[in-house]
């Protein structure tokens, strides 16, 4: 290939990919009409972690909403996140069987508000509402790690978990354990930790520029991942033992090692 057609084969590479991004199946939550394509239901949730209290809400069923948003022919949903965006573009994610799997609704109004909408509550130092939308569960003791509550929701669009998790998707998808460790991964860890710098950083880097199983025996891995508060005293890591099993926490780790080999230059 000389320069010319270098240049021509990577503009066509960037546009495919911007047209491909442009795609991204997307259900824009506060378009007009919403209304009318949704049938409204009262819902009631036993415990709402955000008032803390028992709650009545206006609301969508959240797989309807989903159910408009097709997954492209021949693809695996469970290679798929349903992703929710905030109207301050904070994103939170869930695996497209896991928001399916359990029933949740995108409210939109609070039954106790009266002639508003929504009630406030504290945020930090701000008081907010959960205004437009909110992401709930009724279904009493869920796990809210895998079902997360987001509010002043915006959008629901679905987007490959490759693409929205970057560098620290693992390469070699192939192998069962190391993706049903990733996405354990996801669910539970990478909202605090980055994996190839791409992640949260309110706990440690995993891979870059060693990776943990380099510097960790197995064994202790896996007993810090289930229990960080037996290892050290005041971590921030919460304790995941009776979230994850002893299989799962083995699963986590064949991801862990399986990204000392995938390392970002
Ligand atoms: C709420 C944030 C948070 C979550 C969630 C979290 N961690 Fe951590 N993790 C930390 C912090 C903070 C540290 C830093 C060291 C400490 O406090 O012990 C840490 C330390 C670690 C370490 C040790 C790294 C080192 O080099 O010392 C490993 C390994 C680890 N976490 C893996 C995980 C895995 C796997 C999960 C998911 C099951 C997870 N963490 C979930 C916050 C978190």
């Amino acid at each position: 290939m000389n320069n010319r057609q270098c240049i021509l084969s990577l503009i066509i590479f960037i546009l495919a990919q911007s047209s491909l991004a442009a795609d991204r199946p997307k259900f824009e939550l506060t378009s007009t009409g919403l209304a009318h394509s949704l049938k409204a239901q009262s819902i009631d949730v036993g415990h709402d972690p955000v008032y803390k209290s028992a709650k009545q809400y206006q609301a969508y069923p959240l797989a309807d909403i989903i159910k408009k948003l097709a997954i492209p022919d021949g693809q695996q949903s469970d290679d798929w996140m349903v992703v929710f965006t905030a109207t301050d573009g904070y994103k939170v994610a869930m695996t497209y069987p896991d928001a399916l799997q359990e029933q949740g609704y995108i409210a939109f109004k609070d039954n106790s508000a009266g002639t508003n909408n929504w009630l406030p509550f504290k945020s930090g130092k701000k008081t907010i509402t959960p205004e437009p939308y909110y992401l709930v569960w009724p279904k009493a003791g869920l796990d809210e790690w895998r079902y997360p509550w987001p509010f002043q929701l915006t959008t629901v669009s679905l987007q490959p978990a490759t693409e929205y998790y970057g560098a620290a998707a693992p390469t070699n998808s192939n192998n069962p354990q190391v993706k049903n460790g990733f996405s354990l991964f996801s669910r539970y860890c990478i909202r605090c930790h980055s994996v190839n710098l791409a992640g949260g950083n309110v706990g440690p880097e995993l891979n870059i520029p060693k990776n943990v199983s380099e510097y960790f025996q197995e064994q202790e891995l896996a007993g810090f991942i289930r229990n960080a508060p037996t290892y050290r005293a005041g971590t921030k890591m919460p304790s995941f033992e009776t979230l994850i099993s002893t299989e799962e926490t083995q699963a986590i780790v064949h991801y862990l090692n399986q990204k000392k080999y995938e390392k970002i230059q």
